[in-house]
C-alpha cells in the first residue's frame, strides 16, 4: 500500500550529472525502461539507489552526500517538465570498481553467460571481489533508506538481495531479471554460480521475460543449492521462506513512442538523414538499430546482405541498408573490437557492391533522442532485428509502435497539436531472430529468421522486401496488437502485484 516505503535499485541511475564547460548539467538516458521507472517511484515516492556515473554526479553544488531529493529543484531546471517527488541516492563506485564490478564481473562474466556466448566470457580474479564489494555498497545504500519493499533490476544486482535480507529480514525483496537466464549447463561456466544463486534466493521473487528463463533458473537452483527445493508451483523453498519465480515480458510504451515517430523532430531528423546520405525516395530502407554489441548479431546481419546481393544481382540499387550503431561498454576490449568490425564490414559491402549512385549500406552513429529514434523507425520499410541472443529486444517492439496509425482520424490529431501526419505510408516488414525474447509474441507476425544461417536469413530478406502491401498491412496489425497488448503498463502493473504480494497473500494464522 501507499504508506510503505519502496526503493529501487538499479545500476543505471535516471539524471546523469555531466560538466559541460564547467558546468553541471543534468541528462536523461534515452529510453523507455528507465522513465516507465522514474513515472513509478515518482508516483509512490521513495528512494531510487543507483551508480552515480556522471563525472558531476557528486559535485557539492549537485548532490551532498550523492543524494537528490527531487523536486525541490537539486537538478537543474533542464532536469523533467514534471520533477519526479523521490531520493536518487547514488552509489560512489571508485575506479577500481567501475573496472570490475561493472566492465568487469558483469560485462565480462555474466553478460555473456547469460546469453550463452562462451568465448567473451573473461574470468580475473579481481572482478568476483569487486562484484561482491560494489553489491555490497548498493546494499548498505538500500538498508539507510530503511524500505519495506526493495526492487532490484538486473543482473549487476544478483548478491545485493542476499547482502540487504540479512539485514532486513521482514522487508520485501523482488528482483527482475532483464537478461535471459541460461541453463544449467551452461550457467555452471560461472565460478560464483552456487553464490550468485543464493544471493537471487535472498528475494521474495524473482521475474524474467519469459517462462523459459524462469524455467532454466529453477533448472539452476535444483542443481546447483542442495538445500533448496524447487516445488510444482514454481515456488522455491529456501532459508525457511517461500521465493516466488514468475514470467512477464516486459514492452514498450507504444503510445508515446507513435507519438514521437509523428512529431516534427522525427521528421526533421529523417529528412537530415536523407539528405546527408542521398538517399533515393524509389529505394526501399531497411533499418538495423542497436547498441554495438556482439549479441546483436549485426556482424551475421551484414554477412546476410553480402550473400543476398552476390546472390541476387536484381537487387542491385533496390534498397539502402541504414545501421544506426550505438556504443557501449567501450571499456572492454571485445567491444571495441566490434565497433570495427561493423565498420569495417559495412566498408566492405559499399566497396564490393556499391556503384557510382548507389551506397548499399550506410552508418549512422549519430547521438539521438527518442524522437529522431522513432523518425528512423517510421520511414523504414524493413527492420532487421537478429540478435544471436537477448532477454527480450526493445528494437522490435519500438518499431512496430512507431509504425503504427495511433490516430484513426489523422486531421483530428493535427487539430490538437499531435504532429504532422504523414502519407498513409505501407507498413513496413519485421525480419526478427527467432532467439529473441520478443519473437515469442512477434513471430509469426514478424518473419523469423535464424542470424547463423546466412542464406536463409538473405532470402528472408529477400521476402521482406518483395512483400506485397496487403501483407504487409496484415501483419502489421497483428504486430501492433500485441505490442500494444503487452506494453509497459502492463508490464509495471505485474510488477507492482508482486511488489504488493505480501500484504494479500498474507497467512491469516492469528
Ligand atoms: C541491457 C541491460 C541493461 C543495461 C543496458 C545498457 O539492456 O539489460 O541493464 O542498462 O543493456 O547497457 P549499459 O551497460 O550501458 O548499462
Amino acid at each position: 500500500s501507499g504508506d510503505r516505503s519502496l526503493v529501487v535499485v538499479s545500476n543505471r541511475e535516471p539524471y546523469v550529472h555531466e560538466y559541460a564547460d564547467g558546468e553541471p548539467t543534468v541528462e536523461r538516458p534515452a529510453g523507455g525502461l528507465v522513465s516507465a521507472l522514474d513515472g513509478v517511484v515518482t508516483e509512490t515516492g521513495g528512494t531510487w539507489v543507483a551508480w552515480g556515473s556522471g563525472d558531476a554526479d557528486f559535485d557539492p553544488a549537485v548532490a551532498p552526500d550523492g543524494e537528490i531529493e527531487l523536486p525541490p529543484g537539486a537538478a537543474d531546471s533542464t532536469a523533467a517538465d514534471d520533477p519526479p517527488g523521490y531520493t536518487l541516492s547514488r552509489v560512489d563506485l571508485p575506479r577500481r570498481l567501475v573496472e570490475n564490478y561493472y566492465y568487469g564481473y558483469s560485462n565480462q562474466v555474466l553478460w555473456p553467460i547469460c546469453h550463452l556466448e562462451a568465448d567473451p566470457v573473461t574470468v580475473d580474479p579481481e572482478f568476483a571481489p569487486a562484484y561482491r564489494e560494489a553489491n555490497r555498497l548498493f546494499a548498505d545504500h538500500v538498508v539507510a533508506a530503511d524500505p519495506d519493499v526493495v526492487w532490484f533490476q538486473d543482473y549487476h544486482l544478483a548478491l545485493a538481495p542476499g547482502y540487504v535480507r540479512e539485514e532486513r529480514p521482514d522487508a520485501r525483496l523482488v528482483q527482475f531479471w532483464h537478461v535471459p537466464w541460461p541453463t544449467p549447463e551452461f550457467f555452471e561456466i560461472c565460478p560464483q554460480a552456487v553464490e550468485l544463486l543464493r544471493g537471487l534466493l535472498g528475494n521474495d521473487a524473482v521475474g524474467f521475460h519469459l517462462e523459459r528463463y524462469a524455467a532454466n533458473f529453477r533448472d539452476c537452483v535444483a542443481q546447483f543449492v542442495p538445500d533448496a527445493a524447487v516445488m510444482e508451483s514454481g515456488e522455491v523453498r529456501y532459508d525457511g521462506r517461500t521465493v516466488e519465480t514468475y514470467a512477464s515480458p516486459i514492452g514498450v510504451d507504444a503510445d508515446r513512442v507513435a507519438e514521437n515517430a509523428r512529431s516534427d523532430a522525427a521528421r526533421h531528423y529523417w529528412d537530415r538523414v536523407v539528405d546527408r546520405y542521398d538517399l533515393d525516395p524509389n529505394r526501399s530502407v531497411v533499418l538495423g538499430v542497436d547498441r554495438l554489441d556482439y549479441t546483436k548479431g549485426i556482424v551475421e546481419r551484414l554477412d546476410a546482405l553480402a550473400h543476398l546481393l552476390e546472390t541476387n544481382p536484381d537487387l542491385a540499387g533496390e534498397f539502402t541498408y541504414v545501421q544506426k550503431g550505438t556504443r557501449t561498454r567501450e571499456g572492454i576490449p571485445a567491444y571495441r573490437r566490434y565497433y570495427d568490425e561493423v565498420r569495417d564490414r559495412i566498408a566492405e559491402l559499399d566497396r564490393v557492391h556499391g556503384t557510382a549512385d548507389w551506397t548499399p549500406a550506410v552508418y549512422i552513429e549519430d547521438d539521438v533522442d527518442d524522437r529522431e529514434l522513432a523518425g528512423l523507425y517510421r520511414n523504414a520499410d524493413v527492420a532487421v532485428v537478429s540478435s544471436r541472443r537477448d532477454g527480450m529486444n526493445l528494437v522490435a517492439k519500438e518499431f512496430v509502435a512507431a509504425q503504427g496509425r495511433p490516430f484513426p482520424n489523422a486531421g483530428l490529431a493535427q487539430a490538437r497539436g499531435l504532429g504532422t501526419p504523414t502519407r498513409d505510408r505501407v507498413p513496413g516488414a519485421l525480419v526478427l531472430s527467432q532467439f529473441v525474447g520478443a519473437a515469442e509474441s512477434l513471430c509469426p507476425a514478424a518473419l523469423s529468421v535464424n542470424p547463423y544461417d546466412v542464406s536463409t536469413f538473405a532470402g528472408t530478406i529477400r521476402e521482406a522486401l518483395a512483400m506485397g502491401e496487403n501483407e504487409r498491412r496484415d501483419r502489421m496489425d497483428s504486430l501492433r496488437s500485441s505490442v500494444r497488448e503487452a506494453d509497459i503498463d502492463a508490464w509495471l502493473a505485474t510488477q507492482l502485484d508482486v511488489l504488493a504480494a505480501d500484504e494479500r497473500a498474507a497467512p491469516a494464522n492469528d
